[in-house]
């Protein structure tokens, strides 16, 4: 039986996968990278770094180590500025009732993000208090899809893997949450996410009441 839900934040919870879209393809641009929106997907849910690879692959030279820095640097600045303007305004529609109906029924409820800036947003958008546990990039090493993240949520809950939902808009998240040995709510696209156990069009439409056993 589901006795925790973990979510994931970027592109669940706020509506941050279009800002942090705009800032690759700000980057992608400067420096004459092709950026199309099947890039775009790619890097919902990857770290920072790893994101700049993928973008790199479509590079004409090579960038050294320093260079690299420098550009997920320059991208986390431009996704930086949109944010300090942030509010409760930019919670996905739902979100917030879909956290504290997890929490009505009795369940406990986390985050796992791959943000550093994780902590920033949940106080910008005033939902710190919802979440009985948080883990972000900062406390793992292993970025999406490795399961650390999902399994780290799960002990903070004091839960079992089997016991946990977890709840992605990205394809690497649910590959994240399965490998930890988790159901898998998909939000969004059934292209991008054929994988998950559920897919929903939106976290509007999450029903907690179906994965609880009367
Ligand atoms: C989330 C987003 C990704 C982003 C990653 C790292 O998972 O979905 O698009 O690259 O966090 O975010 P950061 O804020 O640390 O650059
Ligand atoms: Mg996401």
């Amino acid at each position: 039986n589901i006795k925790g839900v973990i979510f994931d934040l970027d592109g669940v919870i706020a509506d941050t996968a279009v800002v942090h879209h705009a800032a690759w393809k700000k980057l992608a641009a400067e420096i004459d990278i092709p950026f199309d929106d099947a890039i775009g997907e790619r890097l919902k849910g990857v770290d920072r770094r790893a994101s700049l690879e993928i973008l790199l692959e479509q590079a004409s030279r090579s960038y050294s180590e320093a260079e690299k820095e420098a550009l997920a640097t320059r991208k986390n600045d431009y996704y930086r500025q949109q944010i300090q303007q942030f509010g409760p305004q930019q919670l996905l529609p739902g979100a917030r009732a879909a956290v504290e109906s997890v929490r009505g029924a009795g369940l406990k409820t986390a985050l796992a993000s791959a943000s550093r800036n994780a902590s920033l947003l949940l106080e910008k958008l005033g939902i710190a208090d919802l979440f009985d546990y948080v883990v972000d990039a900062n406390h793992i090493s292993r970025a999406k899809p490795d399961p650390e993240i999902f399994l780290a949520a799960a002990r903070g809950l004091g839960l079992a893997p089997s016991e946990c939902l977890g709840v992605e808009d990205a394809a690497a998240g649910i590959a994240s949450i399965h490998s930890a040995g988790m159901t898998a709510v998909g939000i969004g696209q059934p292209q991008a996410l054929a994988g998950a156990d559920l897919l929903l069009p939106d976290v509007a439409a999450f029903d907690i009441s179906r994965f609880i056993k009367t």
